[in-house]
């Protein structure tokens, strides 16, 4: 097996050329690749945001006209969308003369008024550029991140909107910038955890304990109610769990069944994903449950929350869209966390299951990760309600906060393996048992 410390080179493709060429010719490459790196950093940024920009104009009534080929399946899917509407009169009514409140509090210094106000206008109407402007404008100065993301929304409802449009000029090379620090303050990281020793005892352990906390939480919030203590015990023992249903022990073998496929399969095998492997990975987690659906896409339409994913019969096109996007030369560009988290966007979105999209999606994200040789990360349940409201502002056509979100989770995932090797009297029930945050001296 190949290693490299350069991250920013996929595993996959650094493998695929170890794989082709031997020894010396791989040293010659390699440097070669390390050159042409530092001169894609720029690339990569404009692939990520050209991907955002591309999903923007995907989404309709937002006045662009969309510059992406129609042949596309998911172009044709997403043009066909239902424009966004929350545009009843009585609502534009409610929502601006809150936002009139809201502007007239922020002028009066009332902080917290205004802050309520603000929050009152754009839950009565979240896709008026207005509300979005001037609520950006209100938090500018105290978060200039979640800002620039209203003020991008707010041209994505209005192209033409000046106001938005020169704020956003205003904010977006410093975000940016600072989008750019999470990642290399990930590389860094990364970097450490590397050299962390893989057969050291502190590693298995937290491996092991990382490992059961990936299930409890990728379990718990799809809604098992299973403890992380009675999954280890259901894991560990094979015994079932007194008073708790067939179907929530079953969702946890299922699992385990996925990750171990995932660990001695995927993880193996050098090449590209194919929508096999998604199928296998989806008919390891449902297997138990339902071994009907388990494995097959779906070929009914689903409706969840505010998204209605394409209609079953497009699903086979847009899976293999999918595929070929995640084996391209525009997803290699990406920073692995930024390639991992769209992987799971754009596979939720297509949603090509009955159930387990979320589980299957997650998986898929890790398996990413740790192909890039990082620790798979996990989602908290405690994040729940963040996890769902950036995956939302990414059909909105703002990826960017999911994208933050995985990496702050990544993070988290590096700080602890950190903390643990750092000091050996450092241990695992310090990590608490339920967050992966480091709750000791970090
Ligand atoms: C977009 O914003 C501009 C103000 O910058 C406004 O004049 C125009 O009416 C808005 N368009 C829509 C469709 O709301
Ligand atoms: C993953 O696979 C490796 C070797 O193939 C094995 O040593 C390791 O224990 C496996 N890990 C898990 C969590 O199954
Ligand atoms: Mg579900």
């Amino acid at each position: 097996m190949c290693k490299t410390t350069e991250i920013q080179i996929t595993i996959n493709k650094s493998s695929l050329i170890c794989f082709l060429l031997g020894g010396v010719i791989t040293a010659v490459l390699f440097s070669a690749i390390h050159l042409n790196f530092s001169l894609t950093l720029d690339r990569r940024w404009a692939a990520l945001r050209q991907h955002v920009t591309e999903r923007a104009l995907l989404v309709p009534g937002m006045g662009l006209t969309p510059t992406v080929p129609t042949s596309n399946p998911l172009t044709r899917w997403a043009l066909s969308m239902p424009v966004y509407s929350s545009d009843t009169r009585v609502l534009k009514g409610e929502a601006l003369a809150a936002l009139h409140q809201a502007i007239d509090a922020k002028k009066n210094g009332k902080k917290v008024k205004a802050l309520k106000l603000f929050q009152h206008a754009l839950a009565l109407d979240p896709n008026h550029a207005d509300v979005l402007n001037e609520y950006g404008e209100f938090l500018e100065d105290e978060d200039v991140v979640k800002a620039d993301h209203l003020y991008t929304c707010a041209v994505i409802f209005n192209g033409s909107h000046s106001k938005a449009l020169s704020n956003l000029r205003r904010t977006s090379a410093s975000v940016a910038e600072i989008d750019k620090q999470m990642l290399d303050s990930i590389d860094a990281k990364h970097e450490q955890f590397l050299k962390i020793s893989e057969s050291s005892r502190v590693f298995e352990r937290a491996r092991q304990e990382f490992y059961y906390l990936q299930v409890y939480h990728t379990t718990a919030i799809e809604g098992n109610t299973l403890t992380l203590e009675q999954m280890r015990s259901i894991m560990e023992t094979g015994l079932a769990i007194g008073g708790k249903s067939i179907l929530e022990h079953n969702e946890v073998l299922g699992l385990e069944l996925a990750l171990q496929y995932i660990n001695s399969t995927l993880m193996q095998r050098i090449g590209q994903i194919t929508v096999k492997d998604i199928l296998a990975i989806h008919h390891r987690v449902l297997g138990h449950v339902n071994p009907i659906d388990a494995g097959h896409v779906r070929t009914s339409q689903v409706f969840i929350g505010g998204h209605v994913p394409p209609p079953s019969t497009e699903i086979e096109d847009l899976m293999d869209e999918f595929v070929e996007w995640l084996n391209s030369e525009e997803a290699l560009l990406l920073h692995p966390v930024e390639f991992a988290a769209l992987a799971h966007y754009k596979l939720v979105y297509i949603h090509p299951f009955l159930d387990g999209n979320g589980r299957t999606a997650r998986l898929l994200m890790n398996l990413i990760l740790m192909r890039a040789g990082f620790p798979p990360v996990v989602v908290k349940l405690s994040e729940r309600h963040t996890y769902y409201e950036t995956i939302k502002m990414g059909n909105l056509g703002d990826l960017r906060p999911f994208i933050r979100f995985i990496s702050h989770s990544l993070e988290d995932m590096l700080d602890a393996y950190i903390y643990l090797d750092s000091d050996p009297d450092h241990s695992i029930t310090d990590v608490k048992e339920s967050e992966v945050h480091v709750i000791g001296p970090a």
